[in-house]
C-alpha cells in the first residue's frame, strides 16, 4: 500500500549518501548499490521494484543492459504475442515507440505510487535492467519467463557511448571516449559491471534453461528467422505451420527491422516519457543498428583491455570472446 511505498522512498533517501559513488555517464554520479551501479533516480526504481512488484507466473520479463537490442526485442516480443491481436497494416507499431508497447519496471514504479499501472492484461509484459540478482524473490519463484538479450562488449560501449553523449546533463563536461572506457572497465555502467549483468543471466539461463531464454544481437543480425522462431517457442506460442507459410514470422520480422522502424514518424519525432522526469527523444534509441562499429572507434590498447577483463570474467564459458 501508499505507506509502504513511503518506507522504501524514505529508506532510499536514507542509504543514498552512504552509498559508494563515482562519476556518471548521465548524471552527475552513479551510485554502487548490491554491486550494481545506478544513477540515483533509478536506484529508487529498483528499490521500489524490489520491495513491492509481485510477479504472476504468467508475466514475461525482457532484461537487457542498455544498449544491447532493448528496443529491437520489445517490438518483437509485443508484436509475437499480439499477433493474433493486431493487423500489420493498422499496427499499434506503426505509431507507437517500442519503449511505449512494453513499460519498463523500474520507471513504472517509479511513475506510479500504486500498483494499479500493473494491472494489464495477461500476459504482462515488462522490461528491466535490473541485474538478476538485484531481481525480487517474487519474480524468480513465480517462475515466469525472462528474455535476456546480450550483445558484445564493445558494441555496447560504443552504442553507449553516443547514446549517453546525447543524454549527459548539458551543464557536465563532455565525455571523453577514453574516460568513458576506463570508467566501462572499472564496471561504472548503467547497471552494470557488463560482465557480471550477463554472466548473471547466463547461470540463470544454465539453470532454468526454459524460464531463461538468451539471445544475442548477433544471432539475430545473423539469423532473426531462427531467433523469432525461438522466441516464440519459448514464450509458449510457437508459429503453427500455416502462420509460416502465410508469412506471419516474415512480416514481423519486417515490421520490427531497424529500416522499417527508425523510418517511422513516431521514432524520429516522438518522445516517450519513462518516468515524471525522464523524456527520452525515440530517435535516439536508433543509430546504426549493426555489428562491429567498435572497430571504427576503439584503439588496439582498448580492445586489448576490454578483450582481458573478458577473458577473466567469461572463462569458463564457451561463447563471446
Ligand atoms: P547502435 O548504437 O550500435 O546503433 P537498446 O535498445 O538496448 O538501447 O540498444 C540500442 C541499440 O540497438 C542501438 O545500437 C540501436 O541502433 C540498435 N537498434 C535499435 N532498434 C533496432 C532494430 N530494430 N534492429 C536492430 N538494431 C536496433
Amino acid at each position: 500500500d501508499n505507506n509502504e511505498y513511503k518506507e522504501t522512498c524514505q529508506k532510499y533517501t536514507e542509504i543514498l549518501p552512504s552509498l559508494p559513488k563515482e562519476n556518471g555517464w548521465i548524471t552527475k554520479y552513479v551510485v554502487k548499490y548490491q554491486d550494481t551501479w545506478l544513477s540515483p533516480s533509478v536506484l529508487q526504481g529498483v528499490m521500489l521494484v524490489q520491495e513491492h512488484f509481485i510477479a504472476q507466473p504468467t508475466d514475461i520479463l525482457l532484461a537487457s543492459l542498455p544498449k544491447s537490442g532493448t528496443t529491437w526485442l520489445k517490438a518483437l516480443i509485443f508484436t509475437t504475442i499480439n499477433r493474433k491481436r493486431f493487423d500489420f497494416q493498422t499496427h499499434p507499431l506503426l505509431t507507437s515507440g517500442p519503449h511505449a508497447c512494453i513499460p519498463s519496471l523500474e520507471a513504472l514504479m517509479l511513475q506510479n505510487n500504486q500498483n494499479s499501472s500493473l494491472d494489464l492484461p495477461s500476459p504482462r509484459l515488462f522490461a528491466t535492467h535490473i541485474p538478476h540478482h538485484l531481481l525480487p524473490v517474487s519474480l524468480k519463484s513465480s517462475g515466469c519467463r525472462i528474455v535476456y538479450v546480450l550483445r558484445n562488449p564493445k558494441d555496447v560501449f560504443v552504442s553507449s557511448w553516443y547514446h549517453m553523449k546525447k543524454l549527459r546533463l548539458k551543464e557536465l563536461p563532455p565525455l571523453s571516449l577514453e574516460e568513458g572506457v576506463d570508467m566501462y572497465c572499472k564496471g561504472v555502467y548503467h547497471f552494470g559491471p557488463y560482465w557480471d549483468h550477463v554472466l548473471g543471466y547466463w547461470n540463470a539461463s544454465l539453470e532454468s534453461p526454459n524460464k531463461v531464454l538468451i539471445l544475442t544481437y548477433e544471432d539475430m543480425k545473423k539469423d532473426i528467422l531462427t531467433c523469432v522462431k525461438s522466441l516464440a517457442e519459448f514464450l509458449g506460442q510457437p508459429f503453427s505451420l500455416e502462420e509460416e507459410r502465410d508469412g506471419v514470422v516474415q512480416e514481423i520480422i519486417k515490421l520490427c527491422s531497424f529500416d522499417n522502424l527508425s523510418n517511422l514518424e513516431v521514432n524520429k519525432t516522438g518522445v516517450q516519457q519513462f518516468t515524471p522526469k525522464i523524456a527520452i527523444e525515440n530517435n535516439v534509441f536508433f543509430r546504426k543498428g549493426e555489428v562491429g562499429d567498435w572497430k571504427n572507434h576503439l584503439t588496439d590498447e582498448m580492445v586489448e583491455r576490454l578483450a582481458q577483463i573478458s577473458e577473466m570474467k567469461f572463462s569458463g564459458t564457451t561463447w563471446l570472446k
